[in-house]
């Protein structure tokens, strides 16, 4: 089970909750748009620093979404939504690069702004859970030391960057791998934006929108150090407000896309429709996401955490400025008896972040059909039944009045 604020909601249970959704007025640019001109740029830095920065730049009719995703620190990406077609961004590189880079990355003009957030992946976590017998267990094992992610060299990015899928990969490892476990292996962060809604092939097929980037976090081929390792990832976002954002557990009869996985988690920055983070809680141990491969994941309550006690982001502080209201919480993939990352040396696991209200599911044709017949038969049944009953007592009422 993932981490669940004071408020949870299921499928049909909040008929206000979602009738409020739809009637609330959210601010204008924060309309989700159907299609959008998505276009993906890798802002050039200077020859001797290289140093990653991917813009996504989302165009709609009255807005544009930026995200700008870099590995300059740790992994990290800046989402901000504008309520104009004409928003732009800034980025000084010598600022950027300097102890204080406060106003090293803008996006102008600034009255524009509606939303703003980030999120920022501090830490890949290893667990030993040779003696984890309970499953159920909360924790996930004995920690090994975390592998900062400020402290991965990161590839060009430049070379994955495919505009025709919209998508681009930074692989990195521990710049200072003294136990060689990275010597075969790799951290990927594939990001992928969408000039329309959709769903891709490849499980959990979650559904996006032109609103939204999906991220798949990828560990290949590095060496665990422990027969049974399980790991995970170490997520920081900004508050907001003096809380943190409030993570939700969507459950749903319908497993369609995501074989045996009835949850959808989101992580929302307000009350309005502004931001969110969505994933379904498995991850996969093979390529080819199926059910043999699915590992169950557990989020750890989010946390307001002290900035300095995380690995900071200097794309995060350019943008935000210095900044004390993180939350953070845990992602852990597996547990210690099912499939796992020692099957294969692979573990994936993805995540949407967007703008505005997150993608619901509607239920497939498939469950609606099976709902339908499901429904149907008890409801002959008892309409049936209320006939024979009626005519019986009818019947037995004439005898009554004969008598
Ligand atoms: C990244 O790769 C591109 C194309 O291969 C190249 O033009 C660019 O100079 C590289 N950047 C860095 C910082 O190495
Ligand atoms: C964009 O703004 C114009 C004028 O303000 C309005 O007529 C139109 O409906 C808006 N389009 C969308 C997609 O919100
Ligand atoms: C970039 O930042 C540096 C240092 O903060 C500043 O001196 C320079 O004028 C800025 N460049 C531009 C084009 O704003
Ligand atoms: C697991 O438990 C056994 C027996 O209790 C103990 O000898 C071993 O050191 C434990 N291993 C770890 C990694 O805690
Ligand atoms: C890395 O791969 C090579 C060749 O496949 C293999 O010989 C070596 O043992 C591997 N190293 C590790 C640490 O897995
Ligand atoms: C891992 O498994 C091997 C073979 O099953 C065993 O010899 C070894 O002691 C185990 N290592 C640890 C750290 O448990
Ligand atoms: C995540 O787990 C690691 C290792 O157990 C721990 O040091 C860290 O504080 C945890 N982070 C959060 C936000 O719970």
């Amino acid at each position: 089970m993932c981490g669940c604020g004071q408020q949870c909601w299921s499928w049909g249970h909040s008929p206000m909750f979602l009738l409020s959704l739809l009637l609330s007025t959210a601010p204008f640019a924060l309309r989700g748009e159907d299609t959008r001109q998505v276009s993906l740029q890798v802002i050039p830095s200077w020859p001797d620093a290289p140093q990653n920065l991917l813009h996504v730049r989302a165009v709609g009719t009255n807005s544009t979404l930026h995200y700008v995703w870099g590995t300059l620190g740790p992994p990290a990406v800046v989402l901000v939504a504008t309520n104009t077609p004409h928003s732009t961004l800034s980025v000084n590189w010598s600022h950027l690069l300097s102890p204080e880079p406060e106003g090293g990355l803008m996006v102008l003009p600034k009255d524009s702004i509606q939303f703003s957030s980030a999120l920022v992946f501090t830490r890949l976590l290893e667990f030993d859970s040779t003696n984890v017998s309970d499953t159920a267990a909360k924790a996930p094992g004995k920690p090994y030391s975390p592998y900062s992610l400020a402290k991965f060299s990161w590839n060009n990015i430049t070379d994955s960057l495919d505009p025709t899928t919209l998508t681009a990969t930074f692989q990195g490892h521990p710049m200072n791998d003294a136990t060689g476990a990275f010597v075969n292996g790799s951290l990927s962060f594939r990001v992928q934006a969408f000039s329309r809604s959709g769903r891709p092939a490849q499980s959990p097929r979650l559904l996006h929108t032109a609103d939204t980037c999906q991220l798949e976090v990828t560990l290949v081929g590095a060496s665990p150090r422990g027969n049974r390792s399980l790991f995970g990832l170490e997520v920081a976002t900004l508050g907001g407000g003096p809380d943190c954002p409030l993570v939700q557990e969507q459950h749903s009869i319908d497993d369609e896309y995501a074989p045996a996985v009835f949850q959808l988690d989101q992580l929302l920055w307000g009350s309005l429709p502004t931001g969110f983070v969505q994933w379904r809680p498995v991850a996969y141990s093979q390529q080819l996401g199926g059910r043999e491969s699915a590992l169950p994941c557990h989020a750890s309550p989010l946390h307001p955490t002290l900035a300095y006690s995380l690995p900071q982001s200097p794309i995060v502080r350019a943008f935000f400025g210095p900044q004390n209201n993180f939350c953070a919480f845990n992602m852990t993939f597996g547990t210690s008896t099912g499939p796992g990352y020692w099957d294969q040396r692979y573990l994936s696991w993805s995540m949407l972040v967007g703008v505005g209200s997150p993608p619901a599911d509607a239920l497939s044709p498939l469950v609606l059909g099976i709902m339908a017949v499901a429904l149907g038969a008890p409801g002959l049944i008892l309409l049936g039944g209320g006939l024979v009953l009626l005519l019986r007592h009818k019947r037995s009422s004439e005898y009554e009045s004969i008598n």
